[in-house]
């Protein structure tokens, strides 16, 4: 063969491979991993642990860190479901970097900006740990139980009444965008919590904090329960008690409280939440075009944010949880999420490594979109077609070996705004910012002099 031949050859060889994406047939084991650990490779490409002065936990920007904790929520998916133990202990000394010196997951660096929903992302990847039974970090350190109980018990500490009856606001702080705001990801996260703890510890009051939360979110209808639509929207501002809901919909809300019932549902065996969880499910086809899993709000239109280009993989996981724990909804999602990995690992053509994900995942190839969102998107929808071969979560009654506190957190400095003084390590980010302001204040002056 000459040169030209081979010049050929290979031209259409990439041409074929950027069509055909990774490599995925679904009846076959060796093809998912394979899968998985490319993908794993290309969300890794974006940790800064690795890199030199990077910090550990984090990803580089523009990746927040709520979304890290995102991420290693998909590695324990990783490790969990191809059984490929590479990345343990990376990700275990990832989830507990980031910790906080009060082991609650507020991290005297995010301490100023973090919102309940960047503190549940964390602390739903922990009581995955436990549900897992993920090794469990030594006695000196915090444990995976331990870590979801302060997430839940500071964020209920934050449970507010003077506003829309109820809830959870978005931010912690008062300082921060959306202090005024009370949405369903803050909400539904807590109410997630409550349903995964009371299932792993046997422990009622999380089913009464459960019922409260759902309660409270159809009371303001945050969320609806109807027939045929069960929805999740986005929030409501407190200047007018939450009545002007934002209609948005989201896939990781419906996912939040799809899963959060089913976790229920399995506990308690109660007809209203199995009932809910059947509802919220079948609702969940407004996500779906022939099949394929989209993001509606923003991915027909291109303009998903960074954070939204994520969501796909959480509402993957919360899927194949609800799968598991609630064989009625088998059927359906599974044939949901095996069209959808189809389609995303058709996706997984594109970029120089030559399996960077894309967006569109009806698109039939590569669309041009890269970000570690898309990364985990797929990686999470293809991981989560082989969840019913695995075990179903542990309880500390069937398997979990993580321990934990019932009061685990109520010691935290931050645990609500209220109480929180600014002290310390605090006190010196505080002086930065007045520093700041002042020099900007002189200096507006003097040019407003001149
Ligand atoms: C399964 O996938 C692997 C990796 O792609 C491939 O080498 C193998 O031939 C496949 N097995 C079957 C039975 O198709
Ligand atoms: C385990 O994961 C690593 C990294 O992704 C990969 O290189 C290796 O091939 C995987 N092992 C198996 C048995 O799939
Ligand atoms: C994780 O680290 C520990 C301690 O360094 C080591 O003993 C263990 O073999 C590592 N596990 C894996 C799966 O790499
Ligand atoms: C906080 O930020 C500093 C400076 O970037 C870094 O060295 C440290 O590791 C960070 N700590 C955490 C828990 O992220
Ligand atoms: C605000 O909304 C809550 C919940 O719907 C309601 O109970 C309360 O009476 C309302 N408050 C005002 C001042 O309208
Ligand atoms: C878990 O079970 C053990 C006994 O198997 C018990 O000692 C422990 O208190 C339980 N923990 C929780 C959180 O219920
Ligand atoms: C729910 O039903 C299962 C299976 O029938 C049973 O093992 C379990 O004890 C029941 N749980 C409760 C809280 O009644
Ligand atoms: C659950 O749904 C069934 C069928 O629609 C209905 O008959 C039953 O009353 C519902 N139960 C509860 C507790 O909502
Ligand atoms: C659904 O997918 C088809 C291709 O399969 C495409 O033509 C159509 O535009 C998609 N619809 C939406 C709402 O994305
Ligand atoms: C999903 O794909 C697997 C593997 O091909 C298959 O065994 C299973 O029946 C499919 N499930 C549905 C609901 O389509
Ligand atoms: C959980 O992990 C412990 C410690 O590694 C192990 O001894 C136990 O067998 C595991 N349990 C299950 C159900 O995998
Ligand atoms: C159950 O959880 C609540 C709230 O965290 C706690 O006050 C109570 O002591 C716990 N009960 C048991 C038996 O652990």
């Amino acid at each position: 063969m000459n040169f030209k031949a081979l010049l050929i050859v290979s031209f259409f060889l990439q041409l074929f491979s950027l069509v055909k994406g990774v490599y995925l047939n679904l009846n076959n084991d060796t093809s998912i991993n394979n899968a998985a650990a490319l993908l794993v490779q290309g969300t890794l490409d974006y940790y800064e642990g690795y890199q030199y002065g990077g910090t550990i936990g984090m990803f580089q920007e523009p990746y927040y860190w709520w979304e890290a904790g995102g991420v290693w929520g998909a590695m324990l998916d990783y490790w969990y479901i191809t059984g490929n133990d590479t990345f343990l202990n990376l990700t275990k000394e990832a989830l507990l970097y980031q910790t906080g010196d009060d082991w609650d997951y507020i991290p005297l660096n995010q301490s100023t900006v973090e919102g309940n929903d960047d503190q549940a992302f964390w602390g739903i990847a922990a009581m995955s740990a436990a549900e897992r039974n993920f090794s469990n970090p030594s006695s000196s350190e915090p444990q995976w139980l331990y870590l979801a109980q302060a997430v839940f018990n500071t964020m209920a500490s934050r449970w507010d009444d003077k506003y829309c009856g109820g809830g959870l606001r978005w931010q912690i702080f008062s300082w921060n965008n959306g202090y005024d705001y009370k949405n369903s990801v803050s909400n539904a996260a807590l109410f997630h919590l409550a349903g995964r703890l009371a299932r792993y510890t046997g422990n009622t009051t999380y089913v009464d904090w459960a019922n409260k939360i759902f309660d409270w979110m159809i009371d303001i209808k945050l969320i609806t329960l109807d027939d045929p639509w069960s929805f999740v929207y986005d929030g409501g501002e407190i200047s007018d008690n939450c009545t002007d809901i934002v209609q948005y919909q989201w896939t990781y809300n419906q996912g939040l409280v799809l899963a959060g019932c089913a976790y229920l549902a399995e506990y308690t065996n109660e007809t209203s939440w199995y009932n809910r969880t059947m509802s919220y499910m079948s609702s969940s086809s407004v996500f779906f075009n022939n099949s394929i899993l989209y993001e509606a709000a923003c991915q027909t239109k291109y303009n998903c944010n960074t954070d939204q280009r994520s969501f796909r993989a959480y509402f993957a996981r919360f899927l194949g949880l609800t799968a598991q724990l609630v064989p009625d909804t088998q059927d359906q999602i599974m044939s949901w999420l095996n069209a959808s990995a189809i389609g995303a690992a058709e996706s997984c053509s594109g970029g120089t490594d030559g399996h960077t994900c894309g967006i569109n995942w009806s698109y039939g190839g590569w669309d041009g979109w890269y970000g570690l969102g898309e990364q985990i998107d797929a990686l999470e929808v293809i991981l989560n077609t082989q969840i019913l071969s695995k075990d179903k979560p542990y309880t500390n009654y069937t398997g979990g070996t993580s321990t934990g506190s019932a009061d685990a957190g109520s010691k935290s400095t931050a645990t609500n705004v209220a109480s929180l003084n600014i002290t310390g390590k605090d006190k010196a980010g505080a002086g930065v910012l007045t520093a700041v302001l002042g020099l900007s204040l002189v200096l507006s002056g003097i040019w407003l002099i001149m």
